[in-house]
């Protein structure tokens, strides 16, 4: 694909990597509308990338409030080539310490609001002579389980089949469907995980917005359904004493 006039949705794109997908995409002439419940954040972005950024105050949450942004927003001529599900979120717990409230929370956002938003999108693209893309942002926690971040693996490893699903129902009406597997990023993702701090030797989100740009402009027939990314040496640099 080629990214110049294109339209793109990006979900969570208010901070982390969403703002830098954001960024990547305007950079290359698609216009994008960033979502997220961050007024302020979005503005601000807004104000950086210029007019090809268009910020929406949007919980992906809300199913009704997410079918009526997009019926306001995207006509039989104006509809999205990209959607990027990428907001998301993760509380690391024991299984007997971790709250119903932090369960739903993690199991709306990062799996029933991409299924809200993608339903919606999908006939859209179906529409379209060219090839369109839906990218979903699991992590390597969609590959792999581990302690105290059940709920979080619960709801990237279903991320994972619903992208693998959905690659298989799509191709055929000219649709692609990417899933990352991101290791460890330097974002606010953590800023609600005291056992972990961010540390410089984390993936940098600009690092993997060049991924993202990379898998986009694949050639139409050539589609990259799974991508693992990870640093090379994760343990933070030791401190000279
Ligand atoms: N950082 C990592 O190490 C890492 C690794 C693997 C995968 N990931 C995945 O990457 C994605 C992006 O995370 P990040 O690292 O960039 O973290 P981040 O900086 O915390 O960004 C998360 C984004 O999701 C948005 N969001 C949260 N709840 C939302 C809702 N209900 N409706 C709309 N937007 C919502 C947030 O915006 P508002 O708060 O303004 O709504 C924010 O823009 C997530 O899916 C995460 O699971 C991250």
């Amino acid at each position: 694909m080629n990214l110049n006039n294109k339209i793109a949705i990006v979900t969570g794109a208010s901070s982390g990597i969403g703002a830098e997908f954001s960024k990547m995409l305007i950079e290359n002439g698609t216009t994008v509308y960033g979502l997220a419940r961050s007024t302020d954040k979005l503005t601000r972005i807004h104000e950086e990338l210029g007019k090809l950024f268009i910020p929406v105050t949007l919980d992906i949450t809300k199913a009704s409030a997410v079918e009526k942004w997009v019926d306001e927003t995207f006509d039989d001529d104006h509809q999205p080539d990209i959607l990027v599900n990428n907001a998301g979120l993760g509380y690391f717990a024991d299984v007997d310490d971790l709250s119903i409230e932090k369960w739903q929370t993690m199991m709306d956002v990062n799996l029933n609001g991409v299924f809200y938003i993608t339903r919606l999108i999908v006939p859209m693209m179906k529409e379209k002579e060219s090839v369109c893309h839906i990218v979903n942002i699991a992590s390597v926690a969609g590959l792999m389980g581990n302690p105290q971040i059940s709920g979080y693996n619960a709801t990237k490893f279903g991320l994972r089949g619903f992208s693998e699903a959905l690659f298989k129902e799509l191709r055929f009406d000219g649709i692609k469907v990417s899933c990352f597997f991101p290791g460890s990023i330097a974002t606010n993702f953590f800023n609600s995980i005291e056992s972990v701090e961010t540390h410089p030797n984390m993936m940098q989100a600009s690092d993997v917005a060049n991924t993202l740009k990379f898998v986009l402009e694949t050639p139409d027939n050539f589609l990259i359904n799974e991508m693992t990314m990870r640093p090379l040496n994760p343990k933070p640099p030791t401190k000279e004493a």
